[in-house]
């Protein structure tokens, strides 16, 4: 087990996000992985320019901030439908936090609307893979990585055949031009996107609830002043955190930070 440093300091963070000395490429260096599922691993997440930034492009156009503040009608729509369901007592998570993210990144991708509940229990499983220090869990996920992956590729086959206005068309589009994309790209892509907009939502909204229940007097003032909102979520974010797990970075050569000094590897 190679050593780990956490870095805290706000300023020492951003430098080191910027910093090409630190390489999110490493999934290469577990070769006992099967190749087929390696591939579904290398994403966004895992991997430095070029390729990251070729990826990025690709998908970064369908989150510009006008685009989505253009959802703003159809997320709202979302939320009050569900709250809108019988029973004054609803069960917060199956009921609101899981369904509107996944509602809304289903979409966005263009994943029809009956093979979305398929979803929870596929996710679940491979975002728990993602955040499990061992070994045992990560190979217990694999068969539902495997069944999402099988499902996301007959997709990218459909759209292929009759595009349609979503994400994973766009993707498909990119592969037959001169973008380069593989069709293990898209599909990695697409799983990334599923799990990155879908647990992370699901967990900031149920989060964030406990939160206020805990602190009462935070949950008046926000109520009182519905102005505080925005920074409250923003607050709750770093109070929180809804992410549990953080993405590490391999030195490619000594670097020093303050008076430390992290050997490369
Ligand atoms: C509360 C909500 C969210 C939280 C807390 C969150 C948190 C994070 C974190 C911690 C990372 C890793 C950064 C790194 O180590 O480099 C990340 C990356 C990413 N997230 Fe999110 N995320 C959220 C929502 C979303 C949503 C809604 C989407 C898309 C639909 C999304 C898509 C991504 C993607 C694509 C990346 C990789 C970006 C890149 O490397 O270029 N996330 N997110």
């Amino acid at each position: 087990m190679p050593a780990i440093w956490v870095i805290t300091r706000y300023d020492d963070v951003v430098s080191v996000l910027k910093d090409p000395r630190f390489s999110k490429d490493y999934i290469h260096k577990y070769p006992w992985i099967p190749p087929s599922i390696r591939a579904m691993f290398r994403n966004l997440l895992t991997i430095d320019p070029p390729d990251h930034t070729r990826l990025r492009s690709l998908v970064q156009k369908a989150f510009t901030p006008r685009l989505i503040e253009g959802l703003r009608g159809r997320i709202q729509g979302i939320c009050d439908d569900l709250l809108d369901r019988d029973g004054d007592v609803i069960d917060l998570i199956e009921a609101y936090a899981l369904p509107v993210p996944l509602i809304l990144i289903s979409d966005l991708l263009g994943v029809p609307v009956n093979d979305r509940r398929r979803f929870g229990p596929w996710t679940k499983k491979v975002a728990a893979a993602g955040a499990s220090a061992s070994l045992g869990g990560f190979l217990r996920a694999l068969p539902a990585l495997a069944r999402l992956a099988r499902y996301i590729r007959g997709l990218v086959t459909q759209r292929r055949a009759s595009p349609q206005d979503d994400l994973i068309t766009a993707l498909v589009r990119a592969e037959e031009s001169e973008d380069r994309l593989t069709e293990d790209e898209i599909v990695s892509m697409v799983i990334l996107l599923l799990l990155a907009g879908y647990e992370t939502t699901v967990h900031l909204i149920a989060t964030g609830a406990l939160t206020l229940m805990q602190h009462p007097e935070q949950r008046t003032r926000m109520q009182e002043t519905p102005e505080l909102r925005v920074s409250a979520i923003d607050e709750i974010l770093r109070y929180a955190s809804p992410v549990e797990f953080a993405t590490p970075r391999i030195t490619l050569e000594d670097v020093t930070i303050g008076l430390t000094t992290i050997p490369r590897g």
